[in-house]
This record gives C-alpha cells, sequence and structure tokens, in this order.
C-alpha cells in the first residue's frame, strides 16, 4: 500500500511538473508580479544563497576617502539607473523590472560588506541584477561596496551634491569609461 502510494508519487509529480511546464499557465510577463509563493520562494532563495556563498568573502581593513569617492563615480555610472540614491530617484523605464531593484539606502542594515561585495560581483539569477565580474574588477566591486557603507551616514542631499560638483570628471579614478555601445561583450 505504501509502496504503491509512493510509487504514484514518484511518477505523478513530474508528470505534473512537465504538463504545468508545456502548459504555458504560468505568466512570464514581467509586467504582471509574481504571486507571494514565488516571491517567498525566491527571495528566501536568495537571501541564504547569499549568505552561504558570501561567508568566505574577507572585507578589505579600511576603506579611503579616495575609494568612496571612486565607488560613488562607479555607483553613478552602473547602478543609480536601477537602484537610485538619497533624493535620486530610478529611472522610469526601470519600474517594469520584475523583481523591482530596491533602493540601496537601507542595504548595510540587510547585509554585511563581504554579501553586498558578493551580490554586485556575482548578480543575481532570474532578476535584473547583472554580475559586474567581467566588467568591473574586485576592487572597483569594494569601492562601490565602501561608497554604499559611507553614504549613509552622510546628510541624505550627498548624492546630489556630489553629482552637480561633477566629482566623477574631476577624479582620474581607475573606473573604466563606458563601453562603445558596439564593442560585442566576450
Ligand atoms: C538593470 C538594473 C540593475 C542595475 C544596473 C544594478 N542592479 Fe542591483 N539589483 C537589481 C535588481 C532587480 C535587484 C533585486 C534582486 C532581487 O530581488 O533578488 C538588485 C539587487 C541588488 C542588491 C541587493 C539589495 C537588497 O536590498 O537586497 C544590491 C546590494 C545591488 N543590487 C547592488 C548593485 C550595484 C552595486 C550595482 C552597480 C554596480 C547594481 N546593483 C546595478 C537591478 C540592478
Amino acid at each position: 500500500m505504501l509502496i504503491g502510494a509512493a510509487i504514484a508519487i514518484v511518477a505523478v509529480v513530474p508528470a505534473g511538473v512537465f504538463a504545468f511546464v508545456k502548459s504555458g499557465l504560468f505568466k512570464v510577463a514581467a509586467s504582471h508580479p509574481h504571486t507571494m509563493l514565488t516571491e517567498w520562494i525566491t527571495h528566501e532563495t536568495m537571501i541564504h544563497s547569499v549568505r552561504r556563498h558570501a561567508a568566505h568573502v574577507r572585507p578589505p581593513s579600511s576603506v579611503s576617502k579616495a575609494q568612496v569617492l571612486a565607488g560613488f563615480c562607479t555607483y553613478e555610472t552602473h547602478c543609480v539607473a536601477c537602484h537610485g540614491a538619497a533624493a535620486i530617484a530610478r529611472e522610469q523605464w526601470v519600474s517594469g523590472l520584475m523583481p523591482q531593484p530596491p533602493y540601496l539606502l537601507d542595504a548595510t542594515s540587510k547585509w554585511t560588506p563581504s554579501q553586498l561585495f558578493w551580490i554586485a560581483k556575482n548578480g543575481i539569477k532570474m532578476t535584473a541584477m547583472p554580475s559586474w565580474r567581467d566588467s568591473v574588477g574586485d576592487s572597483q566591486v569594494w569601492d562601490v561596496v565602501g561608497f554604499i557603507e559611507a553614504i549613509r551616514r552622510l546628510p541624505p542631499q550627498t548624492y546630489a551634491q556630489w553629482r552637480s560638483r561633477g566629482m566623477c570628471g574631476a577624479f582620474s579614478g581607475p573606473w573604466p569609461a563606458p563601453a562603445p555601445r558596439s564593442t560585442p561583450r566576450p
């Protein structure tokens, strides 16, 4: 009896999953929010995966002002469109992403520096969060983490002030110039 039930489950569950996948019932539209169950499964998986994989990442012992500024410039170039900043809205098209990128204002209370580094370096599958491993080197990712850590201790208008002062134009830091659009990524 028990063996019969076990065999039925082993056969029925994969068949059910297969039929669901082939049925097209799951709505992949990014314009359509996740169900609470999908939201919970994906978000919890992400949190625990980051915690596990970032456990071996060692942060640098100190972060200089120049690194914070370099991190600001990398953030301006690569992150602010999706994540915004204090008093800086995300780009309008970002509201079409599912899940939506969060503002990172409280990211330092949710994640350690090592975890922030791991997220930015590796990205998050099945979301629009890219891996910056190949386009931004490790030291630049640490600069961005240093910036994210530092900015929350500064007045909220700091980001907009740094932007309006053209800090990045004046700083001959090591971040790469944005690649020409025609350059194919390897
Ligand atoms: C194209 C949009 C996009 C860009 C550009 C982008 N991100 Fe993200 N990011 C996302 C999305 C979407 C998520 C949410 C992923 C999720 O819900 O699991 C995310 C999540 C994160 C998180 C976790 C936030 C949290 O509160 O859990 C961090 C940290 C992060 N991104 C850092 C960065 C950094 C640093 C950069 C720039 C180097 C960057 N992101 C560029 C889309 C983007």
